[in-house]
């Protein structure tokens, strides 16, 4: 707290996940504010945050904010539904003067677009157990059946860059299956990791079901938040700086692989003192 740089107009803005999930996220804002210097924070080393005890994930959320602050960023994005889910309260009430923009699952969208009366959440099991999901569904729902269901292994499967094959294919299968069976005609990507398994998921529920994504709405609001209007770039010439508290060379392999340029991962810096 209160390590905060001056916010200067040009200075950065900082995103963060457990791991390599939030790239999904960051692309959304990068095509949004092309021109903006971004810091993305990939705490592998801490990887997944969907197993770990809440106070252990909001520590990791703490910790990556203050460097976030200490390297001048005028505003966060939180690109993991399971912090948002858990701790999203307690980190702004930590910088209450700092914009802080969070993904969650888009349970509103699919509750208006279900023709069926049931939607499904794909999510890491302490999504599907947080007080956040359990706030959004009673606030948003209405009269739908919403069907949390986590998907324990598709995170380190992303991770390892295991976006695709048999055995990525069954784990897919294993958790959408019941839900296709339960009737669910929309499904929502509750987590960060999983717009990269997309192509798998759709191709197990088929074309009559929905997939929904908030990222581009995330991005959307950060820009608002930021006093700007959203752009639509797919060339964005900003600079980004990727950090890992993982192993900077495997980390940064992978992160080239899902973010299609190279990435030149460095550690996390010190923490501030
Ligand atoms: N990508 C994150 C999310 O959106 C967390 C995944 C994890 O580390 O378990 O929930």
């Amino acid at each position: 707290m209160g390590m905060a740089a001056p916010a200067e107009p040009d200075a950065p803005i900082g995103v963060f996940d457990s791991g390599v999930g939030g790239l999904s996220v960051l692309r959304e804002v990068q095509r949004a504010l092309p021109h903006e210097r971004l810091i993305y924070a990939a705490d592998s080393g801490y990887a997944p945050y969907g197993d770990k005890p809440p106070d252990v994930v909001q520590a990791r959320a703490e910790h990556i904010l203050e460097l976030f602050r200490h390297a001048g960023c005028k505003a966060a994005v939180v690109a993991c539904n399971t912090v948002t889910g858990l701790s999203i309260q307690a980190l702004r009430e930590r910088h209450p003067d700092w914009p802080i923009v969070a993904i969650e699952p888009a349970v509103k969208p699919a509750a208006a677009l279900t023709r069926t009366g049931v939607v499904g959440v794909l999510a890491t099991r302490n999504t599907v157990a947080s007080p956040g999901l359990a706030r959004l569904i009673a606030t948003h729902a209405g009269g739908v059946h919403v069907l949390p269901q986590a998907c324990p292994g598709w995170v380190e499967r992303v991770e390892r860059g295991e976006l695709d094959g048999p055995e990525t294919e069954a784990a897919v299968a294993e958790r959408v299956r019941p839900l296709l069976a339960a009737g669910a005609d929309v499904l929502v990507l509750g987590c960060t990791h999983y717009p990269f398994l997309r192509p798998v998921i759709e191709r197990v529920a088929g074309p009559a079901v929905a997939v929904l994504d908030p990222a581009p709405a995330v991005a959307r609001e950060l820009a608002r938040r930021l006093g700007r209007a959203p752009a639509s770039d797919p060339a964005p010439s900003g600079d980004v700086t990727f950090w890992t508290s993982g192993d900077p060379a495997s980390v940064g392999a992978v992160m080239t692989r899902l973010w299609g340029r190279p990435v030149h991962a460095r550690p996390l810096p010190d923490h501030p003192r």
